[in-house]
């Protein structure tokens, strides 16, 4: 399908976009709720290849934004007893969910090489970045 080829390149951009103009961004995907399964799928990202290309709701800092619908900052994913490690270069984490016509139908994964890196600016940004998303969506 033509359009559905369009949108996973123009979300691929985004990726590379934040990957290459933010210094503490190293991974930067999307993952969508997985049609009527209670589970994330993986979409465009750019970074290291992760195993973790389906999460369960509810697991990792991924699977419980899903279910929260509230911004998840992790300064120090080493704190986290929920939390899936993809790599272990990773040290930070902020996980931003997408709504279309308020319902939570995704989000952006960001990791972070950096130990705290992620602020408010962060979330506010990525929360716009979001609301752009989620009109190329709808
Ligand atoms: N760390 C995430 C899993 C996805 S990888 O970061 C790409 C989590 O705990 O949900």
């Amino acid at each position: 399908n033509q359009s559905e080829i369009t949108l996973d390149k123009r979300l691929h951009k985004i990726c590379e976009l934040l990957e290459s103009n933010v210094d503490h961004y190293n991974w930067v995907g999307f993952y969508f709720k997985n049609g009527d399964k209670e589970e994330l799928k993986l979409g465009p990202y750019v970074g290291e290849p992760t195993d973790h290309t389906i999460i369960p709701f509810g697991k990792g800092i991924c699977g419980q934004v899903a279910v929260s619908n509230q911004n998840f900052v992790v300064p120090d994913v080493s704190a986290q007893d929920n939390y899936i490690a993809c790599s272990i270069t990773v040290k930070a984490e902020i996980v931003v969910p997408i709504f279309v016509n308020g319902e939570n139908i995704g989000q952006i994964d960001i990791d972070s090489n950096t130990p705290d890196p992620f602020t408010e600016a962060d979330e506010r940004f990525l929360e716009f970045v979001c609301e752009e998303v989620s009109h190329i969506l709808a």
